[in-house]
C-alpha cells in the first residue's frame, strides 16, 4: 500500500512541475464585429431603455400557461431527486398564471436606469446606478457587475443599492453598471461563431471605454466570474481590481495536486476545508449529476434549446432546478426543494420573464459551446495569469471548491479570501450582503495598500501592489 502510494505522490510531483506553466502573452485579441450586417449602420450614442413587454406577449404567455399538459407525477419520496418535482413544478405553474403580475414585475425592474449601446454590431442592454454623492466628498469607483446562467441581471436587484449606498466607515462607493451578456435578455445575440467568454471581456471592456472609465473594478459569478478574469488578465492597465465568487484557478500545474491532495490533503488545502475537496469521490459525483446540463449545451445547445424555448413549463422547471440544487445540495431532499428559502417565486420568475419574453434560452446555452471549442480550449487563454488585486469570495454550496494554494498559480495577486459564512452558487441573489460587504472590505483593502505605496513613490504603484498578504 505505501508503495503505491508513493508512486502515485512521486509521479503526481513530477507531473506538477512538468505542467508549471511560464508567463504568457495576452493573446491577439480583434474586435470582432458579431452583428448582423444591418447593424453596421449603428451609432455610438448610449440610448435610455426601458423593459415595455406588448400586453400580446404576456397574453400570449398566460393562454400557453392556461392550456399545459399534463405533467407526469414524480416517483413516490423522491423529492428533487430525479429532477425538479412536478408537484411542486404545478403550484409554481399556477402561482404564474394566477398570482404573478408582469405589470407590477416590469416596473420593478424598471426602478434602476437602464440603457443600450451598439458595441461591435452588438445592441447591449445594461443597467447603470450613480450614488447619491452630492452632499459628500466620497470617492466613486465604476464597478462592472456580470452574471451568469440561467441567471441575469434580475440577480442584482437587491445588490445594487446596497453598492451605491454611501456607507460612514467607507470613503468611498460604487456606481454599478451591470450589463446582459450577449445572447442573454436584451443584450442582442452574435449571428456568427465564436462569442466566447474572453470575446465578451472584449466588448465589456469596450462598454466601459465607452462610458467614460478607463479604469474600473470588476465583479462576477459563474460565467460572470469567468469574463471578469479575462478582462483582468487582457486589459490589467483598466482594472483596479477583480472580485469573484467564482474563482477557478483552471490551471494544469493545479491538476496533480488535487490529486495528490486526495492522498494528503494538508499538502494541498487547509484541514478546515478539506471536506470541500475531498473524498474525491464525493464530491466528483455531485459536479457529474449537476453538470449533465453542461455537456448537453456545449454539444447541442440548439437542440435543447428549440425544447426549452418552445414553451414556459420546460423554460420553468429547467431553470428552477438550478436554484435549488446549486443553492443548497440538500434542498433537493425537501418537497418544495427550499426553493423559498433565498428567493421569492417572484423573482425568481422574473428570472426566467427575461428568458421567456426575449426568447434567448437558445443564444444563452451557445455560451457552453463557445467555450468549449476547440479552438478556445487549445488557445491557453485560460492559463493567462491575472497580476491585478483579487479577491475571491467562497460560499459554502459552491459547486467546486479551489483552495487558495491552487488558485495563487493563476492569480498571482490574490490579496481577499475570505469563507463566507452562508450562501451557494447565487450569491448576489442569495447573500446581497454578505457579497457587497465583502466587494466593499476588499476595495478598501486595495485603496489603501495603493494610498500606501503612493506615499512611498512606488512606481506602478497603480498597476502592481505588492504588499504582503494579509490571508
Ligand atoms: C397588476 O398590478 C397593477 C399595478 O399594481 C394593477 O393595476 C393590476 O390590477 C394588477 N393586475 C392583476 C391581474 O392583479
Amino acid at each position: 500500500m505505501w508503495k503505491t502510494t508513493t508512486v502515485i505522490f512521486v509521479l503526481a510531483i513530477g507531473i506538477a512541475l512538468l505542467f508549471r506553466t511560464g508567463p504568457k502573452d495576452v493573446p491577439d485579441l480583434p474586435e470582432t464585429f458579431w452583428g448582423p450586417e444591418r447593424n453596421k449602420e449603428a451609432s455610438k450614442e448610449i440610448r435610455p431603455f426601458s423593459i415595455a413587454v406588448p400586453k400580446s406577449v404576456i397574453d400570449d404567455l398566460n393562454e400557453r400557461l392556461k392550456n399545459r399538459r399534463e405533467l407526469v407525477e414524480p416517483l413516490e419520496d423522491a423529492a428533487w431527486t430525479y429532477g425538479m418535482s412536478t408537484t411542486y413544478l404545478k403550484d409554481v405553474l399556477e402561482y404564474w398564471s394566477t398570482k404573478y403580475n408582469w405589470s407590477e414585475r416590469q416596473a420593478l425592474l424598471n426602478k434602476y436606469p437602464q440603457y443600450m449601446t451598439n458595441i461591435q454590431g452588438l445592441d447591449i442592454h445594461f443597467y447603470r446606478v450613480k450614488p447619491d454623492v452630492s452632499r459628500t466628498k466620497l470617492k466613486v469607483f465604476p464597478l462592472l457587475i456580470i452574471h451568469g446562467w440561467p441567471g441575469s441581471v434580475v440577480e442584482f436587484q437587491k445588490i445594487i443599492p446596497l453598492l451605491t449606498t454611501p456607507r460612514p466607515d467607507k470613503d468611498f462607493v460604487f456606481e454599478v453598471i451591470a450589463p446582459s451578456l450577449p445572447g442573454y435578455g436584451f443584450s442582442q445575440a452574435a449571428v456568427r461563431q465564436g462569442l466566447a467568454p474572453p470575446q465578451i471581456a472584449v466588448i465589456f471592456k469596450n462598454l466601459m471605454l465607452r462610458l467614460g472609465y478607463d479604469k474600473f473594478y470588476v465583479q462576477g459569478g459563474d460565467w460572470g466570474s469567468a469574463i471578469v478574469t479575462h478582462i483582468s488578465a487582457f486589459f490589467p492597465d483598466n482594472v483596479l481590481g477583480c472580485h469573484s465568487n467564482m474563482c477557478m484557478g483552471v490551471m494544469k500545474s493545479s491538476m496533480p495536486w488535487r490529486m495528490i491532495g486526495a492522498l494528503v490533503p494538508s499538502l494541498v488545502v487547509e484541514s478546515e476545508y478539506a471536506n470541500r475537496m475531498y473524498p474525491l469521490g464525493y464530491h466528483m459525483s455531485r459536479i457529474i449529476e449537476e453538470t449533465g446540463y453542461m455537456h448537453i449545451q456545449a454539444s447541442k445547445p440548439d437542440t435543447i434549446g428549440a425544447a426549452v424555448a418552445a414553451s414556459p413549463v420546460a423554460l420553468a422547471v429547467y431553470i428552477l432546478e438550478k436554484f435549488s440544487t446549486w443553492t443548497n445540495p440538500e434542498y433537493r431532499f425537501r418537497a418544495d426543494g427550499g426553493l423559498l428559502e433565498k428567493y421569492t417565486l417572484d423573482e425568481l420568475l422574473d428570472n426566467i420573464m427575461l428568458y421567456w419574453i426575449t426568447n434567448s434560452f437558445t443564444t444563452s446555452a451557445r455560451l457552453y459551446a463557445e467555450q468549449f471549442t476547440k479552438a478556445h480550449m487549445g488557445s491557453g487563454i485560460d492559463e493567462l495569469p491575472v497580476d491585478v488585486p483579487v479577491a475571491c469570495a467562497v460560499f459554502p454550496y459552491e459547486l467546486a471548491y479551489q483552495p487558495k494554494n491552487l488558485l495563487r498559480d493563476k492569480f498571482t495577486n490574490l490579496i481577499q479570501f475570505n469563507h463566507l459564512p452562508r450562501g451557494g452558487h447565487f450569491a448576489a441573489f442569495e447573500e446581497p450582503v454578505l457579497l457587497a460587504d465583502d466587494i466593499f472590505d476588499f476595495v478598501s483593502t486595495v485603496e489603501n495598500i495603493r494610498k500606501k505605496n503612493n506615499a512611498k513613490n512606488m512606481p506602478n504603484a497603480e498597476k502592481k501592489i505588492k504588499e504582503p498578504t494579509k490571508i
